[in-house]
């Protein structure tokens, strides 16, 4: 069967837009791997490692797996097939109060005091169990969040381990990453973290706290706690001392005693803007240290010079990897007009092979949406740029049943005015607009209140230059895009926060320097 595009006109919107609609029709089991993109005919292959899912997780305070003391708890579920995966403990204020001060009582007890030396082990030995079990932690990730095992196996999990590794490294080092200055920890800090990268935000979190001398209450996202609580059990099995990293499951509420309680000294939140603005008001004059990492709307810049083919390469790897769920994801892309035909068409026939399915299996390239919320969220964004006079493109694929899924797209006919120019959609759907010069391009790609990433596409190292030095934007690559490595500090201008984890900055962002 030949993959189409089918263009129809949508009622209730502007008639001039051309708007492919995505057939979603049920698929028997027989042709279910005939069911994306079909144009290769690959056999359905599982990851097949075991896991061993507990039908309830319950939190994780001073060293013990303990109930919440509401004893009340929340489902998880697997997105991409809507089953239920185990319960999960819901801390309130009270569990959180007994969990910040666990961390105090094994700050000054035991951490704080330890040696750079001593807390670099536990480090190295925390990562070299995360590569030991990194399938089965892979796999956990991918059914409980509905990434593919690809991206789960081979980006998230050797990062993870990388962090710790590279974090290790600096805990006896302290000194010279600081030259001329005495690094002192902070005490507790309080880490609250997003969906999209649970483990590997955890990683990006709890070990330069760690390496620094401080201890963690730690907050998973409600719909992604399980690896949280599986990295959990490593710690115990490292001989972590007690109370050193404590882990309260819940949703915002959960959220909220941890940026409130008065004995934290430092709040690091990645997430949406408005509850990364809503925690900046909350702390401020109370002398708690802050970092966010919060939304983008990253443009890739295509110049006419680029090497088109790996351009489009890495915008697709940009915007759809991982679902769209990538605050650094290239959600926007601007081509200079002279290749704009040629790229469209290039992207049109590369989105047509990109199989949408089940995330466990490893010729996947698009998963499941991490929530129905989510999905909601891109629908309605998407709809918005229908009537606001875009046009949708949309392979025409076929998706699952039951779960929640969402087809890779793209919309052109974009202006910056457009909510799909100036919003993050967090989805796989990229918006296309157009620019003549390189003045055009940054003023375009700076025009969001956004500002954590941007990327160049061209053959000509000046301009590279020329637009990373215009560019308000706090990573910007250059003809690679969604690159990430322990050493290079990541973050943003503007409303996509403040403060930079990774490298030597990360660091920093844990210590009181004298
Ligand atoms: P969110 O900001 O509500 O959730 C992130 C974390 O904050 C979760 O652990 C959540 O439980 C916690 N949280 C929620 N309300 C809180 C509060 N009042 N105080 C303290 N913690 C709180 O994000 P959500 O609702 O899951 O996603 C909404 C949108 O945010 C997405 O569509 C996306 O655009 C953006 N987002 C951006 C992320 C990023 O990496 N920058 C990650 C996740 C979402
Ligand atoms: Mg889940």
């Amino acid at each position: 069967m030949k993959t189409k595009l089918k263009a129809v006109t949508r009622k209730n919107s502007n008639p001039r837009a051309l708007v492919a609609i995505p057939v979603q029709r049920a698929v028997p089991a027989k042709d279910r791997r005939l069911n994306f993109g079909d144009k290769w005919d690959y056999a359905p292959a599982p990851e097949s490692v075991p896991v061993k899912i507990q039908p309830r997780y319950e939190l994780f305070i001073n060293g013990k797996f303990t109930a919440p003391t509401s004893g009340k708890y929340f489902e998880s579920i697997n997105p991409a097939t809507e089953q239920k995966l185990s319960d999960i403990a819901a801390a309130n204020a009270a569990d959180v109060d007994v969990a910040v001060k666990s961390a105090r009582r094994a700050y000054e007890k035991v951490w704080g005091k330890m040696s750079g030396r001593e807390r670099g082990k536990y480090l190295y030995r925390i990562a070299r169990i995360i590569q030991e079990k990194s399938r089965e932690l892979a796999v956990l990730e991918t059914m409980d969040g509905g990434k593919t095992i690809k991206e789960s196996r081979d980006i998230d999990l050797p990062l993870v381990a990388a962090h710790f590794f590279y974090n290790a490294g600096w805990a006896d080092k302290l000194k010279y990453a600081f030259p001329g200055r005495t690094p002192h920890p902070l005490g507790v800090a309080g880490q609250i973290i997003p969906w999209n990268f649970p483990l590997l935000m955890a990683a990006w979190k709890i070990a330069p706290a760690l390496a620094c001398g401080n201890t963690v209450v730690l907050k998973p996202a409600e719909t992604t706690s399980i690896t949280a609580m599986h990295l959990a059990q490593i710690f115990q099995e490292a001989g972590l001392p007690e109370g050193v990293v404590n882990i309260v499951t819940g949703a915002g509420e959960t959220g909220t005693a941890i940026v409130n309680h008065p004995d934290i000294n430092k709040i690091a939140f990645t997430g949406s803007t408005e509850v990364g603005k809503n925690i900046a008001k909350a702390i401020a004059g109370t002398g708690k240290k802050l970092t966010l990492e919060l939304g983008g709307k990253a443009a890739n810049i295509i110049f006419g010079d680029a090497p088109i083919d790996q351009a489009v390469e890495g915008i697709v790897s940009g915007i759809y990897f991982n679902q769209g769920h990538v605050c650094c994801a290239g959600s926007r892309l601007l081509v200079q007009e002279g290749v704009y035909s040629k790229v469209i068409k290039k992207l049109r026939d590369r989105i047509a092979t990109l199989r949408v399915g089940n995330p466990l299996d490893k010729n996947t390239d698009i998963g499941a949406i991490n929530s129905r919320m989510q999905l909601e969220k891109i629908r309605e964004l998407v709809q918005s740029g229908v009537d606001e006079g875009a046009e949708l493109v949309q392979p025409r694929c076929a998706l699952p049943e039951k779960g929640y899924w969402y087809p890779p797209s793209f919309l052109t006919g974009v202006t910056a005015s457009h909510r799909i120019a100036q919003e993050e959609i967090f989805g796989p759907v990229l918006s296309v607009m157009t620019f003549r010069t390189p003045e055009e391009a940054f003023e375009r790609a700076n025009n969001t209140p956004y500002g954590l990433s941007a990327g160049v596409w061209t053959d000509k190292g000046s301009k590279i230059f020329k637009m990373i030095n215009k560019l308000r934007a706090g990573v910007v690559w250059a003809n690679t895009f969604n690159k990430f490595d322990p050493t290079s500090p990541f973050g943003g201008y503007k409303e996509s926060g403040f403060g930079r984890e990774g490298g030597v900055q990360g660091l920093a962002a844990y210590c009181r320097l004298d």
